[in-house]
């Protein structure tokens, strides 16, 4: 392992932002300032940052690689996937561990387990609830405590696959505050899905067109909005996936208002792309951009881009979920059956760059924070990831904000045979990622290697939970003595 040395460079933290030079040695940030005045081990590779921005390499709080889903599984696995990212600056992800209905949770957690071991990045899970029972209870207590599981997600919809009723909702957050552990939510109603899409089947309308007709923003909204209800009854924390609209927006900003501890994820894809690609004439077109949430009319995007903005939004993703032409044409004839999911995890970066940094809407400091610092914060791996400070792992991206690119399928990394960026002009690009203290990206070439990436524990019991103790502490209900 050789040790780096990046010269010139201006650092960007979340909250600051200053000239230093950064020496990585080992795999971990060794000092963070002015060169001249260390001891530089012998051997050390030099990199020169002048005219680049030394960055926390990105995380991506939301993929799904090698993920068996609507009868076939995607294209990226663990390793073409987090190899995509290292090219765009992500270095870490979190993924999903999404058990059938009835299949024990440490079953599914040990499979995902063996699928990961092929990553070139960093790598952690999330873990799925799709049912419930006393030995759900005890699973995500091992998880939890032995394996480093700090979140647990919910799909409210995908009825009839993995959608998990109100009840579990219940049981399985009220189990997340005693772990100290962080429920998350994809906020659709999936019975409305399921009703709405059989009625666009009905009138003939089968084709990607009908996708966002069955799962209008009112959908998201509502599902937001109990989710966040039944968050507050039990006092817990909740973070919210892939925020697409106005109505969810709006009911995260509202619970916050009322001083609750809410969170809302904003995919790349939805902050600029929108609802037009399903009348796209060409089926492969239109169904490429099936996703759930789908995208949205643009006037959605401003509210996100707002939510981001103001602080009520806070973590940005990708949802990778990456199918080819010929697994979409599953869907050819019905359109729920086209298999949902969108890449991204390579231009998460850039495109929020470029759309968000280049246009006054962002600082970098706070293009830091929602590309990695806040996921770090509110997944508990804060200030090991997400930083750039002496200790904290040397995983950096080295940002050229006069370098352009157009994103494209002919060019990008994952394997999928489509990009939804496609044709897109970015200024604003990864110049080198380095991962582990490893140069994996350096001016075009990828050296990302088949294992290299870690599985990454998070401790449960983030900031959020102590506030939560002591709040629940002060609201306790208390029998009247006579
Ligand atoms: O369409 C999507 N988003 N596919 C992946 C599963 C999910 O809902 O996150
Ligand atoms: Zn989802
Ligand atoms: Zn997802």
């Amino acid at each position: 392992m050789r040790n780096l040395l990046i010269k010139g460079g201006t650092v960007v933290n979340a909250d600051h932002q200053r000239r230093a030079d950064v020496l990585c040695v080992d795999g971990i940030i060794a000092a963070v300032g002015d060169a001249s005045q260390w001891d530089i081990p012998a051997g050390t590779e030099t990199v020169d940052a002048g005219g680049l921005y030394v960055m926390p390499g990105g995380i991506d709080p939301h993929t799904h690689m090698n993920f068996p889903f609507m009868g076939t599984t995607t294209v990226d696995d663990f390793y073409s996937g987090t190899a995509a990212a290292l090219a765009g600056g992500t270095t870490t992800i979190i993924d999903f561990v999404i058990p059938n209905p009835q299949q024990p949770l440490m079953d599914a957690y040990h499979q995902w387990r063996g699928w990961a071991e092929k990553a070139a990045a960093d790598y952690s899970f999330h873990v799925a609830i799709t049912w419930w029972d006393e030995s759900v209870r005890q699973d995500m207590g091992t998880l939890v405590q032995q394996e480093g599981i700090n979140s647990f997600k919910h799909f409210m919809a995908y009825k009839n696959a993995i959608m998990c009723d109100d009840e579990t909702l219940m049981n399985s957050f009220r189990r997340c505050l005693e772990l100290g552990a962080m429920p998350t939510v994809h906020a659709e109603n999936g019975e409305m899905v399921y009703l709405l899409q059989q009625e666009m089947l009905k009138q003939g309308i089968t084709g990607p067109e009908a996708h966002p007709l069955s799962r209008p923003p009112e959908v998201e909204g509502e599902a937001a909005n109990r989710a966040i209800t039944v968050a507050s009854i039990m006092g817990v924390p909740i973070y919210v996936v892939h925020v697409s609209c106005r109505e969810s927006a709006e009911a995260i900003a509202r619970a916050r208002g009322r001083g609750q501890r809410v969170y809302g994820e904003v995919l790349a894809g939805h902050l600029v792309i929108d609802d037009s690609v399903y009348r796209h004439p060409d089926f492969g077109f239109a169904a490429a951009h099936v996703m759930s949430p789908p995208f949205r009319d643009k006037s959605h995007q401003s509210a996100l881009w707002h939510g981001l903005q103001s602080g009520q939004l806070h973590t940005t993703a990708t949802d990778h979920c990456t199918f080819c032409a010929s697994q979409k044409a599953a869907g050819r004839d019905n359109f729920s059956k086209i298999p949902n999911g969108c890449g991204g995890v390579e231009e998460r970066m850039a495109v929020i760059w470029d759309a968000g940094v280049n246009s006054g809407r962002l600082t970098p400091g706070e293009f830091v924070a929602i590309t990695s610092a806040n996921t770090a914060r509110l997944f508990n791996i804060y200030p090991r990831k997400g930083c750039v400070a002496q200790g904290a792992d040397a995983d950096l991206v080295l940002w050229d904000p006069a370098g352009s690119k157009t994103l494209s399928a002919s060019t990008h990394h994952s394997r999928n045979d489509f990009n939804i960026f496609e044709g897109r002009t970015v200024t604003g690009v990864p110049a080198f990622t380095i991962s582990q203290g490893q140069l994996v990206w350096a001016d075009g070439e990828l050296r990302a290697r088949e294992g290299a990436g870690r599985y990454i524990k998070r401790p449960a019991f983030g900031p959020d939970f102590s506030a939560a103790a002591a709040w629940e502490r002060q609201r306790a209900p208390q029998a009247v003595a006579r």
